[in-house]
């Protein structure tokens, strides 16, 4: 027996013939996407615990002086690279999904009939998706300058209160270095896989080797475009690298957990 588009169309609501546990995918990024965003809100509204001796955790970097700004300033930094995440192609199918049900899953019965698409208000906001990755590019090289930072220890050891005095440092490399360095690989990896990206390098050209600086183009799309067929891997794993740099950088602070200097 055939099902034409109009059988799927008219199905009800999470009517189906599969009998795979289609549901698990949408359930799992329903979870994990929900349990991220409540976490970052509460670390971005908290605002302390977030730096501890060269350390600074990505949800406060750049650090900034906002006087002006009622709220934590993390929610300054943090439209950025949350507006890069919400926006993405890949996050999109995943939330939407996970949270509108719209479709839930491939072949099964969704709530509305009426798909209108990303045409119209609100969801042809979705388009400013290339700024964002503007951004996303800027805090890649921000986030990697505090990697740097965070090889350079005083002389005397960090203070008991977190903080690095005013002595002369040295060069040196804890857990937290090695943490917030992985943060940044994961994160490049998934920003320099950024379809947007893959479009900008390459995307407008018909023939590379015709094209002003094809070569390079042409080099350049091949490695964007490496990293793009693994996106979907890149975002989980970005993702929990960013929740996870903060966590450990604000145990250490909190003193739940105490860094090793490895040399
Ligand atoms: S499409 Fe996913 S980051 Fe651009």
């Amino acid at each position: 027996m055939t099902t034409s588009v109009r059988d799927l169309q008219e199905r009800s609501f999470g009517a189906t013939l599969r009998r795979d546990a289609w549901w698990i995918a949408p359930a799992l990024t329903a979870l994990v996407l929900g349990s991220f965003g409540i976490y970052a809100t509460w670390a971005a509204w908290v605002n302390r615990s977030f730096e501890w001796g060269p350390y600074l955790s990505p949800f406060y970097s750049p650090l900034i002086n906002a006087g002006w700004w009622p709220l934590s300033p993390a929610f300054l930094i943090l439209i950025f690279p949350l507006g890069f995440r919400a926006t993405c192609y890949y996050y999109r199918k995943a939330y939407y999904r996970a949270f509108f049900l719209d479709p839930v899953a491939c072949a099964v019965g969704e709530p509305r009939h009426g798909y209108k698409g990303e045409t119209k208000f609100p969801f042809i906001i979705q388009n400013i998706h290339r700024y964002f990755m503007y951004a996303a590019v800027v805090f890649i090289f921000i986030l990697a300058y505090d990697v740097w930072v965070a090889t350079r220890w005083p002389v005397n050891g960090v203070l008991p209160d977190g903080s690095m005095g005013t002595g002369p440092t040295t060069f040196g490399v804890g857990i937290g270095t090695i943490v917030m360095a992985i943060n940044v690989v994961l994160l490049s990896c998934y920003t320099f896989g950024c379809h947007s990206l893959r479009h900008l390098v390459g995307g407008q050209v018909d023939c590379f080797s015709c094209a002003r600086g094809g070569k390079a183009r042409f080099q350049t799309w091949r490695g964007v475009s490496a990293l793009n067929r693994h996106h979907m891997l890149f975002a989980w794993c970005s993702l929990f690298g960013v929740a996870l740099t903060d966590v450990y950088i604000r145990l250490c602070a909190m003193g739940v957990i105490h860094d090793v200097r490895i040399f």
